[in-house]
């Protein structure tokens, strides 16, 4: 094996164009239609912006085809890097199970240890285009989109991706629209780029189609350019784990086409249902039945961004994101200047994992079966919630699938309000309830999320809410969580 990892170094995997591929894939998606131009939604600074002269420089050496001999790069020879051996010999030979070929998909004993096996295929070090192919035909057997100028690149997860995207598309005083309840990180990033929300209502089938219409239709300029960006998470939302109808991202997808909107589908819980591709041939897998935006836009208005953190692991630090090619050089750009690259032993980690391993089959496979966990976890505290949950002040949707459980808890049942009590404003009071119980939930063990931290809006909160998720308690932990839990509501409400 000698210097197999050090001859080729992975940073390049970032520089790899659509070009590169396999003329397969190529074949496939150049017969399809060019999406629109999106280059005027670009903010000013990203319009300026075209990342880092001198890390092009250095990839137009590493990659042509006529040896370079490398005097201009500040990159050490790979000869001086102090893991090349045990990464080949020891550290990966420490993973417990070498799931082979053969055992795969994962083994229906239930241990799923990663696969890590370094053959002497290798010997030649690893062929990065083939494993950035692998992304490619993930994107092209699962979503499929309708435009041939479409690009993907690694991102360093989605949180690092979501704040590129509003550099990319937001100048400070804009307005996104968004879910009225959803991922902090995102309101945390929006409001970093100087941009601010503007909530759209759920209902069962996801953002209302309606609602985000006429907000459109009815744009005051007097509040600031009308919003030219829907971040939406589509699938188990995070948090009230709703998940867009076909319809409704239809007619989504028809609003943003009449007010030219750019869609944020920000989609890490995609997968996380039980069916959603076949565990047989590869050519049995398909988006039937589950249409991603990017699917179903025709214009190239999408921008999909996909983590491994709910699927393999969140530590990894590693996602990608699929866009119109124009797109996807701004990120390149920014990333030039932020993360540079998923670090490479992360890159080689997935490369073993899901190119030498698994391939499509065993990945979706899977995600199959993570599914089906999720899906056993999810009904133990759908069971747990009838069971101790006070009916009567207490209401959630059961989710499809996903990792979370939104409980709305009715105010108007606390003493505070049910004896006319109430002083102060209904928000002031129902944030300290909100805390209360809280405070009770943690004293007696158990950690809930509070429904404020997830409200994009800055007007008076009116809800009270509480986010569970079965993701991460043992499935003993998970009822009794909920009993403890329900208990601190109870002693809030004085009900016992
Ligand atoms: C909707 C959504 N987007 C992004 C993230 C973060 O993803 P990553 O770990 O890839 O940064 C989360 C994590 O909870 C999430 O729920």
């Amino acid at each position: 094996m000698g210097a197999a990892f050090g001859q080729k170094p992975l940073g390049p995997v970032l520089h790899l164009y659509r070009s590169q591929l396999h003329p397969q894939h190529r074949q496939i998606t150049y017969t399809k239609p060019s999406s629109k131009n999106l280059e005027p939604h670009f903010s000013v600074e990203s319009q300026a912006f075209g990342g880092s002269a001198l890390k092009k420089s250095s990839s137009v050496a590493s990659t042509g085809s006529k040896r370079m001999i490398p005097l201009g790069t500040g990159r050490p020879s790979p000869e001086y890097y102090p893991w090349i051996r045990s990464l080949e010999s020891k550290q990966f030979d420490t993973y417990s199970e070498a799931i082979t070929k053969e055992t795969n998909p994962p083994a229906a004993n239930g241990h799923h240890q990663l696969a890590l096996q370094v053959s002497t295929k290798h010997d030649d070090g690893y062929n990065l285009a083939l494993a950035l192919n692998y992304g490619h035909a993930h994107v092209e057997l699962v979503h499929n989109p309708s435009y041939s100028n479409w690009d993907t690149c690694l991102t360093a997860g989605t949180t690092s991706a979501l704040e590129i995207a509003f550099r990319i598309f937001c100048n400070r005083g804009d307005i996104v629209l968004s879910e009225k309840y959803t991922y902090p990180g995102t309101i945390k990033a929006i409001n970093l780029v100087g941009a601010q929300m503007q909530a759209v209502d759920l209902d069962k089938a996801g953002a209302s189609a309606i609602y985000l219409k006429e907000i459109l239709d009815k744009w005051d300029i007097s509040r600031g350019p009308k919003p030219t960006v829907f971040y939406t998470i589509p699938c188990g939302q995070n948090p009230t784990d709703t998940t867009q109808s076909l319809k409704r991202r239809q007619q989504i997808l028809e609003v943003a086409e009449e007010h030219v909107l750019i869609i944020i589908e920000d989609d890490p819980y995609y997968f996380l249902r039980p069916g959603l591709c076949s565990t047989g041939a590869d050519s049995d897998i398909s988006a039937d039945g589950v249409p991603s935006y990017l699917f179903l836009d025709t214009f190239g208005r999408v921008v999909r961004l996909d983590s491994t953190s709910k699927i393999l692991a969140p530590g990894l630090r590693a996602g990608w994101v699929t866009a119109n090619a124009s797109i996807i050089e701004k990120f390149l750009a920014y990333q030039e200047v932020s993360t540079v690259a998923v670090s490479e032993p992360v890159q080689m980690m997935l490369y073993i994992l899901l190119d030498d391993n698994w391939g499509h089959t065993g990945f979706f496979s899977w995600l199959d079966f993570l599914s089906q966990q999720y899906r056993i976890r999810r009904d133990l505290m759908l069971e747990a919630c009838s069971k101790y949950l006070p009916q009567d002040i207490c209401t959630w949707v059961p989710p499809d699938y996903g990792m979370f459980l939104w409980l709305e808890l009715d105010w108007r049942k606390h003493p505070q309000f049910k004896d006319g009590l109430s002083c102060g404003s209904l928000s002031l009071n129902l944030l300290e309830i909100e805390n209360n119980i809280l405070q009770l939930a943690l004293e007696d063990g158990v950690q809930v999320t509070k429904g404020s931290l997830f409200r994009c809006s800055k007007k008076p909160i009116e809800e009270l809410h509480f986010r569970m998720t079965f993701a991460a308690a043992s499935e003993q932990d998970l009822t009794q969580g909920v009993r403890i839990f329900a208990g601190s509501i109870r002693k809030e409400f004085t009900i016992y």
